[in-house]
């Protein structure tokens, strides 16, 4: 048989092949079929060996020949086959369909507010600082006037992690950090952060948020408390929010302060709106007293400026602000234990 005859025979026979392969992998197994390694063109010249020299040039040439032509039809049939597979996808392309978002997560609740609060009163010239939560009892308690072995140490429900270490119960410690590291009014910071008490039911957990905000000059009044207080708690809450002041007592600030705010719900009426328009009995979120408590404060003590250095021609204020509690209200939240479960149910709601 002649071997060249053989060659010249392969084109057609792949060539009907191609016409009846309609995938990709079909056409896959017939490149194979012809031009793998073990195919029919190389077969075809192993076979090289049986021609007497003076043939083989001629055969050479034919079997390269041979091979261009194979691979040429091979690729041909791939690019229509491609083409094909294209436009069928694309027939089944609806662009009228509302397209899927890639997930790229949220930030949490919390955080949202803590930024925002931030932000509302970096707007008012007051600087962010963080500090640890792991605290001396210098900090926490002993430099914001809290006497060895008072009660009040008793109120926060302190974790102790060793002698004379805490788990800061509370953001205040920043208010000494902050006039220790500064040395000399005056000074307006606003500092974030995780707090710790030994405390859990439904309405506490042992870590939440609190925010502490302090202002040291020369000539500060319980009027710049107030003005400065009431401005941010209606930019937080609204224009229309009431705003009102108590006594209390923290060993830290003389006078002392509690702000309440008008419940967000009932708007300060007591009674909760009903379904079906007007007023139902009472509302669950102020216990019909019209009134939220929303943030402690109080112009700092002397003792404090004391144990800082801090001269006696210092005055100054200080808040302090539970972020869990706003957050609650902004959002309409019902339980503060939605916060720490991580339900991305929960959390995918606030972007
Ligand atoms: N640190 C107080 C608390 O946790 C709040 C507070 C801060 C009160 C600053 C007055 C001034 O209850």
């Amino acid at each position: 048989m002649n071997l060249i005859a053989e060659l010249e025979r392969l084109a057609p026979s792949l060539q009907s092949g191609l016409a009846r392969a309609s995938s990709l992998s079909e056409l896959e197994a017939l490149h194979i079929d012809f031009l793998g390694r073990k195919g029919a063109l190389a077969r075809l010249m192993s076979r090289l060996p049986e021609l007497s020299p003076g043939e083989r040039p001629a055969f050479g040439k034919a079997a390269n020949a041979v091979k261009e032509e194979l691979t040429a039809l091979v690729e041909r049939r791939r690019s229509m086959l491609v083409a094909e597979a294209e436009e069928s996808a694309l027939a089944r392309f609806d662009p009228s369909l509302p397209g899927r978002r890639p997930w790229t997560g949220s930030l949490h609740p919390i955080t949202l507010v803590m930024e925002e609060i931030c932000r509302l009163f970096n707007e008012l010239g007051f600087e962010t600082i963080s500090g640890p939560e792991v605290e001396t009892d210098f900090h926490n308690f002993e430099a914001l006037n809290f006497p060895r072995d008072h009660p009040a140490r008793d109120m926060q429900d302190t974790l102790f992690v060793s002698d004379g270490i805490v788990m800061r119960t509370h953001t205040s410690p920043m208010q000494v950090r902050s006039m220790l590291e500064r040395k000399a009014p005056p000074l307006a910071v606003i500092a974030p952060g995780k707090v710790y008490r030994r405390d859990s039911d439904i309405t506490h957990t042992p870590m939440f948020h609190q925010i502490e905000g302090l202002l040291v000059d020369k000539n500060i009044s319980l009027a710049h408390l107030r003005g400065t207080l009431t401005l941010f708690l209606r930019r937080l809450f609204g224009s229309e929010l009431k705003v009102r002041f108590r006594p209390s007592f923290f060993p830290f600030t003389e006078p002392s302060v509690e702000v309440d705010i008008s419940c967000i719900l009932c708007s300060g009426t007591g009674r909760r709106p009903s379904e079906q328009g007007g007023y139902d009995e009472s509302c669950r979120i102020c216990k019909s007293t019209g009134w939220l408590e929303i943030l402690g404060c109080g112009m700092i003590d002397p003792a404090v400026f004391a144990h800082v250095g801090f001269d006696e021609q210092c005055t100054g204020f200080a808040f302090g602000l539970g972020v869990e509690r706003v957050a609650m209200l902004k959002y309409g939240i019902g339980d503060l234990r939605m916060f720490f479960e991580g339900d991305l149910r929960f959390l995918r709601q606030f972007v």
